[in-house]
């Protein structure tokens, strides 16, 4: 099976690249002359890659196949940050030709131009002698051929710069990206082979992250999710009131879903539901649950557990009054979490509650709770990009609130 790896430039390749830009076909097909192809000419070519990249111009990679070879160099060149845009270029040595490496090769590099450089559109020029890359550009399915109309400077530009008649095709994000996902879904192997590259590239506690003075700490851990809340909304942080509630059924097996946190004072962390709901009836059974925060944008999560305390009725109906219109209605159906045969029975079911809530009867579903979480420990975690993370952990013993640093 064909696979590829796109690797940043070294100069240790350089002896390899010499070898494939050497032979007649590559070196005729870039128009490279005879210097350019020797090593000292391949690291010079190597070191402006790698200043140029530097300075946001180039991204240009490496191609290695399945059998650690390299086997090509593939670049975005000319970016444009305001346009959005850039050239993109691609040599695959002789031996390599015609094994389908070079597709394989564009799919990657497009997928990061458009996903992580942000760009919008990828043009493709050639050569208008050059029919070997014009057959190959016409292949890709996402390409739009042709456009030196409507890109009439980028046309220009490409002119100038190679000092020959070219064509221009363009690839832009949209059209790429659903290609792309099409093929994902198909189980399409470059799409698989991406998205595992990107779960292994996935980055984590990047910051800057904020200070957490450990010798300033208040004494009740309530205070500190305070100030941690309003740093996080000062922050920009994106549904910072989310978070998820574990509970465990009667088999003792652990559940967890996302809510909303509906307040948090000194007693604890509230939130609601109805108590017929799957969460609800687990909750009866065992009150022992926990909460866990976690704010990516500032690196900080809160762990709290603790025991559960039904708020009052009047309480209760107050709180789904103030729900919206069709929060209620669905609560009214009564049958969260049991299976929906069809989405139209929903539409049917609601259509006929929304009704009922619009004559402004105030009904109130009586078994929609709102919980406290009574805490009985608070663990405080701040990221340290360096790994260094701070931990405080705040337990309550013997009517007051212990607090201790932990080891990340
Ligand atoms: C951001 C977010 C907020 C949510 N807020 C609530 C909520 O406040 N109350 C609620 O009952 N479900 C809420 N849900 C839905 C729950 O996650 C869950 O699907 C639902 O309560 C059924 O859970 P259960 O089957 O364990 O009872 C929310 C989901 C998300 C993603």
């Amino acid at each position: 099976m064909r696979k590829i790896t796109l690797v940043p430039h070294q100069v240790k390749y350089a002896k390899e690249m010499s070898l494939l830009t050497s032979t007649s076909e590559v070196k005729d097909a870039l128009g490279l002359q005879e210097e350019h192809t020797t090593v000292e000419g391949t690291i010079g070519f190597i070191e402006f890659i790698l200043e140029q990249e530097k300075a946001g111009k180039q991204y240009s990679r490496c191609i290695f196949n399945e059998n650690e070879k390299l086997i090509g160099v593939i670049t975005l060149k000319d970016i444009d940050s305001d346009k959005r845009s850039c050239h993109i270029g691609t040599w695959i040595g002789h031996p390599y030709w015609g094994l389908g490496y070079n597709p394989l090769a564009k799919a990657r590099i497009l997928y990061t131009a458009f996903t992580e450089l942000g760009l919008g559109y990828v043009f493709a020029g050639a050569k208008v002698d050059n029919i070997r890359s014009q057959k190959a550009q016409e292949k890709l399915p996402y390409i739009t051929l042709f456009v030196e109309d409507d890109f009439p400077e980028e046309h220009k530009k490409l002119e100038a710069q190679v000092n020959a008649p070219c064509i221009l095709h363009v690839i832009e994000k949209e059209k790429f990206l659903t290609w792309y996902r099409e093929t994902a879904n198909l189980g399409g192997r470059i799409s698989m082979e991406d998205i595992r590259k990107m779960i292994r590239e996935s980055k984590t506690l990047v910051g800057p992250f904020p200070s957490f003075h450990v010798n300033e700490l208040p004494d009740y851990p309530h205070e500190l999710f305070l100030e941690w809340f309003k740093a996080a909304v000062d922050k920009g942080v994106h549904e910072p009131h989310a978070m998820t509630l574990s509970t465990t059924d009667p088999n003792g097996s652990p559940d967890a879903r996302v809510l909303i946190m509906k307040d948090v004072d000194q007693h604890g962390w509230y939130f609601a539901s109805s108590s017929q709901s799957e969460k609800g009836k687990q909750i009866s059974g065992n009150p022992n649950v926990a909460l866990t925060f976690y704010w990516s944008l500032i690196g900080r999560q809160v762990r709290i557990r603790g025991t559960i305390v039904e708020m009052d009725k009047d309480i209760n109906a107050k709180d789904f009054l103030k729900r919206g219109t069709i929060a209620r209605a669905i609560t009214l159906l009564g049958k969260q979490s049991s299976i929906l045969h069809d989405q139209r029975e929903l539409e049917e079911a609601l259509t006929n509650e929304i009704e009922k809530i619009k004559q402004d009867l105030p009904i109130i579903y009586p078994d929609w709770t709102l919980y406290r979480v009574n805490p009985l420990e608070v663990e405080f975690w701040q990221a340290d990009e360096d790994r260094k993370h701070t931990r405080v952990k705040y337990t309550f013993v013997n009517g007051t609130w212990k607090k201790d640093l932990l080891w990340p």
